[in-house]
């Protein structure tokens, strides 16, 4: 975890900005992989927002995350065209396969399975994304060796 001071001095360029709390975000999801449970006080204390508030807007966007990332990130669509098109299932045997829930990294870090509402590619429903790469008509298998694939 970063201190306090860290914290501060990768916040402080942002302090006079007009709506300055989404920049800082974005500025310590920069510097640590993830907003730090350490950055929520001393964000609310800088911005005199109390700390639920500060928390409930990390926990509203999905940009942010709580804990750093797996060495991948999976995202799938849980959007409707997905949805319909066998993305429920999928979603359920990717994330038994690997023992996580929705936002959850895998124990050995290798992956994180994150949501996503769209990808734009509802004709090649369902649709994924690996390491920000889009992939249509995805199936477990394809994944599996996307995953495989980047980890090598
Ligand atoms: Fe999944 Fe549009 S609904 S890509």
């Amino acid at each position: 975890q970063p201190t306090v001071d860290d914290i501060r001095e990768v916040i402080a360029p942002h302090l006079d900005r007009e709506g300055p709390l989404l920049p800082i975000l974005h500025a310590v999801q920069a510097a640590w992989g993830c907003v730090p449970d350490a950055a929520v006080p001393v964000i609310a204390e800088a911005l005199n927002l109390s700390r639920a508030e500060v928390h409930g807007v990390v926990s509203f966007y999905h940009d942010f995350r709580e804990a750093p990332a797996g060495r991948h990130v999976l995202r799938l669509c849980r959007a409707e065209a997905c949805q319909a098109m066998g993305g429920k299932a999928l979603s359920e045997a990717v994330l038994g396969k690997l023992g996580v829930s929705w936002g959850e990294t895998t124990a050995d870090g290798a992956v994180t399975v994150e949501p996503v509402y769209c990808l734009g590619l509802c004709a090649c429903a369902p649709a994924a994304m690996v390491d920000g790469r889009v992939v249509g008509r995805a199936d477990a298998a394809r994944l599996d060796a996307l995953l495989a694939e980047g980890a090598a």
